[in-house]
């Protein structure tokens, strides 16, 4: 049997090109959820509907930055409803066009219909439809039953998918954008329990130029350059988890260690620890809990990553994320390149 190659974010570097950018303010990094542009942001970079990273705070930094965050679903539906309405109610206050980029996620069981009216009724204008294998009939009939019952002003985003196959169906069935990426985060443990998955950067470029649905890389993005390579390889955004978790903005407590460090906790939302906490019990074993240091406010690493992906583009000669993606030319790099890569006077 012939396989098929995969490659990870670590595994490829992009070569650097001539350049005649001056300056990072030449550099735009603004991008587009669904195809009327109706959802644009200027910063391609949304928070997961995790209960440990996304409810209003997180979502109204991430809104304000210019991005966007997501509110998980792991609640009532009028708990998840009065997140919103908080979310709402300040970005009205201060008269911020991000009102019409509030989003919430729904899963697929029983209550999808009414807890989609809810959240729409209380002022959601993106709805993500959030499973763990989105490639489903289920899922078919969830988008098709969102486009039956909201008007063309709902943005749809739905998965996750790891094939082109997945990414042609869910963007058939209406989804304005798909979440590509399974098994690749960081808290995930989905490949080692169920041996499927893909690397979400291989699975990006698998399905960059197969559909029309924007493409939002999910899981295992680590750093700056991550989020570089994979707006190159083809995303239109990325999602983020334990980037943004441990923050000031994430949901959670702040716990304190003996000798005085900070942190919060971040979890996978298929963790027994995450799902005890939503449903009683554990039904799936596909995620970890686990603690990471306090990292401060998101804000500065929204910042930092801002600059980051600007200062990427002009390696690349690109002043915005059509030309990066145009002239972004992959090279594969060896494990003693990769050690290169880091940083590592440290290690010595
Ligand atoms: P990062 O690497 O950014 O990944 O922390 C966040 C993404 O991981 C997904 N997710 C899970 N995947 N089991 C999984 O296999 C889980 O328990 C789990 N929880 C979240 C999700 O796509 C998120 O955006």
């Amino acid at each position: 049997m012939m396989f098929k190659e995969a490659v990870c974010f670590d595994d490829v570097l992009l070569k650097p090109q001539k350049s005649n950018i001056n300056s990072r303010k030449e550099i735009d990094i603004s991008c587009i959820l669904d195809s009327t542009g109706k959802r644009s942001f200027r910063l391609p970079v949304i928070s997961s509907p995790m209960d440990t990273v996304t409810e209003s705070t997180m979502a109204i930094t991430m809104i304000k930055s210019g991005g966007l965050g997501i509110v998980h679903r792991y609640n009532s539906i009028e708990e998840q409803c009065s997140v919103v309405h908080n979310i709402a109610a300040e970005l009205e206050e201060a008269s911020s066009s991000g009102i019409n980029n509030i989003s919430a996620a729904v899963g697929v069981g029983p209550d999808f219909l009414q807890r989609s009216r809810a959240l729409v009724s209380s002022g959601v204008k993106i709805l993500c439809i959030d499973v763990a294998h989105g490639h489903h009939s289920l899922v078919e009939r969830a988008l098709k039953s969102a486009k039956d019952n909201f008007s063309s002003g709902i943005t749809l985003i739905a998965g996750n998918v790891a094939t082109p196959e997945g990414y042609v169906d869910l963007s058939s069935w209406g989804a304005d954008a798909v979440r590509v990426g399974i098994g690749g985060g960081s808290i995930c443990s989905t490949r080692i329990q169920t041996g499927h998955g893909v690397p979400t950067l291989q699975s990006v470029f698998d399905c960059r130029d197969a559909g029309d649905a924007a493409i939002i890389a999910d899981g295992g993005i680590k750093n700056a350059g991550d989020v570089v390579k994979s707006l190159a390889a083809g995303a239109d955004m990325v999602m983020l988890g334990s980037m943004l978790a441990g923050t000031r903005e994430s949901p959670g407590e702040i716990y304190s260690s003996t000798e005085n460090k900070h942190y919060k906790i971040y979890r996978g939302m298929a963790s027994p620890e995450a799902q005890i906490a939503w449903r009683g019990e554990a039904r799936s074993l596909e995620g970890v809990s686990t603690t990471i240091p306090y990292k401060g406010s998101v804000e500065e690493i929204l910042s930092n990553l801002h600059r980051n992906i600007k200062s990427g583009l002009s390696y690349s000669g690109a002043r915005n994320l059509s030309e990066l993606r145009a002239r972004a030319v992959f090279i594969r790099q060896t494990s003693s390149g990769l050690g290169e890569s880091k940083t590592h006077i440290l290690a010595k």
